[in-house]
């Protein structure tokens, strides 16, 4: 699957799933974003290199990554979700997703775009809730997610210490009907 998303000002971005000659361009990704913001769980700037794991990772079919492209082929975002059990009897049917993108593209309906489609990719999955986590300061984040139909499960209280301070992340999830 292949498709353009407009953005609000007008750039075109090309939305497709990543495959193994990807990597370079979406750890040079992951290496930005992760300094440019205080919301990820990458380390900032050492985005985890482990190319099999990472490559075999994109292309498992319980798997979805999802990436934004510049015209001149950098990734500009990304959605993941999994199964998170596949296949179990029981939890079979939970799936954790996490998003980000640069910070010259919030605010574009781009983050709307790509929960879009990994709420689409897993209600074709049979799934019946998808979930994650985000950070209580968060704010743009939180008005996403709330306005996609999540709701906040719970509290995990005092997760991450930053500038001094500690935060609270919630864990936030979506039932699909
Ligand atoms: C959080 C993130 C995914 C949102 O994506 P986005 O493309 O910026 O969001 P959108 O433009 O689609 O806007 C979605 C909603 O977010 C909220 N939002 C957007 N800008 C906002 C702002 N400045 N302040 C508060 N809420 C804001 C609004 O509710 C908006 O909906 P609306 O446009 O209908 O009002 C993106 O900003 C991002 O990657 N941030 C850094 C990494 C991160 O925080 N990832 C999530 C970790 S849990």
């Amino acid at each position: 699957m292949q498709e353009v998303f407009t953005l609000k000002n007008g750039e075109e971005l090309i939305i497709r799933q990543l495959h193994a000659d990807d990597y370079e361009t979406v750890m040079t990704f992951l290496s930005q974003m992760s300094q440019e913001n205080i919301f990820t769980n990458q380390y900032p700037g050492q985005p985890k290199r482990d190319k099999e794991k990472s490559i075999q990772t994109y292309e498992l079919p319980t798997n979805l990554f999802l990436a934004a492209f510049k015209g001149t082929g950098e990734v500009v975002g990304l959605i993941s979700i999994m199964i998170n059990k596949p296949g179990h009897p029981w939890t079979g049917r939970n799936a954790s997703f996490g998003i980000s993108m640069l910070k010259a593209y919030y605010g574009q309906g781009l983050g709307t775009y790509l929960m879009g489609k990994a709420e689409e990719w897993a209600r074709a999955q049979g799934m019946h809730r998808i979930e994650g986590t985000v950070r209580s300061l968060n704010r743009r984040a939180i008005n996403l997610y709330l306005k996609q139909g999540f709701e906040i499960d719970g509290v995990f209280r005092e997760v991450a210490l930053i500038d001094g301070q500690w935060h609270d992340e919630y864990h936030i999830s979506k039932i699909l009907k």
